[in-house]
């Protein structure tokens, strides 16, 4: 029987798409210092059952096929293992970050000796970002935070060296410091129809954000604040396989019942520094996929 107009629609069919990623291990993680509002210095942290978590994390990418590199955590940089800080790749080219606090400025060299070595262009930043934490690709448009980290003269750094358009977007809850702790990026690569969905939490941005997120995404998830709260919207998807927080659960039904496949991870140790699944994973955008235009 055909379809018609009066049934249900069905939630499309979504197609998986291979991610090439650089992780961190979280050997040297503690919680020495605060510089968001999930940090506690004095309470304890246990960095072996953070280890093991985020080993959870890579046993379901290893699962999924993804294929994943790995940067040598040094001893001293406790936040290393959120790899998605530090930087932002995307045609080849890797933007290097530019920590704002002096705890992690460390860490931006060390991540772009990473990527020299892997044989990317590195685009040495003059302006304070923090990477993928505040730049997310979507579709062909880079979208990016500021109002905690990123500065936004960085957006136009960015436009300059990758020559795409880039959409400024405001945070204003210091809880949701980094743009990829308000938004999920759930199609990697656009869909059949040529669309890429995303998730967020409406509390997080300013109004004027908040209407070119309406515009731009009118079938968006959006989060609930219960979700939001214990970071799960810092979510990493291959366009089916949604990698969430296990606490997530309205989350992983809203996604349900848009096609996609969560799979819950439980990263609470890794909390404690104010991360999720998404601040761990670092996108390659390899030359060649979807959504890297070569030129
Ligand atoms: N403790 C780290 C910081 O405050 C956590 C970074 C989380 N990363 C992310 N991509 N949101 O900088």
């Amino acid at each position: 029987m055909s379809n018609t107009a009066t049934e249900p629609q069905a939630a499309p069919a979504r197609v998986a798409t291979k991610r090439t990623i650089l992780m961190c291990k979280p050997t040297h993680y503690t919680v020495s210092y605060r510089i968001n509002p999930w940090m506690h210095p004095e309470e304890p942290t246990d960095t072996s059952k953070a280890v093991e978590q985020w080993q959870s994390l890579v046993d379901v990418y290893e699962q999924l096929g993804f294929d994943i590199s790995y940067i040598e955590p040094i001893e001293g940089l406790p936040d290393m293992v959120y790899a998605a800080n530090g930087g932002f790749v995307l045609d080849g080219v890797a933007y290097g970050a530019k920590f704002q606090y002096p705890e992690r400025q460390p860490e931006g060299p060390a991540y772009m000796d990473w990527f020299r070595s892997a044989g990317l262009t590195v685009a040495e930043p003059r302006e304070t970002n923090e990477g993928e934490g505040d730049f997310l690709l979507i579709g062909d448009t880079i979208f990016a935070g500021t109002g905690f980290r990123s500065d936004s003269t960085s957006h136009e750094e960015l436009a300059e060296i990758y020559g795409r358009e880039v959409v400024t977007l405001k945070l204003i809850n210091p809880s949701f410091y980094h743009l990829d702790t308000a938004i999920a990026v759930l199609d990697p690569e656009p869909d059949a129809s040529g669309r890429s969905n995303i998730a967020y939490l409406e509390s997080a941005f300013d109004e004027p954000s908040l209407a070119i997120l309406r515009e731009r995404f009118p079938d968006a998830i959006i989060a609930t604040e219960e979700d939001a709260a214990i970071l799960g919207l810092n979510s990493y998807s291959d366009g089916y396989n949604v990698v969430i927080a296990s606490r997530a659960v309205r989350f992983a039904e809203q996604l349900r019942e848009k096609g996609y496949n969560p799979i819950g991870v439980d990263l609470s140790e890794l909390l404690l520094g104010g991360g999720g699944v998404k601040c761990c994973t670092l996108d390659l955008h390899p030359v060649g996929t979807g959504t890297s235009v070569a030129r």
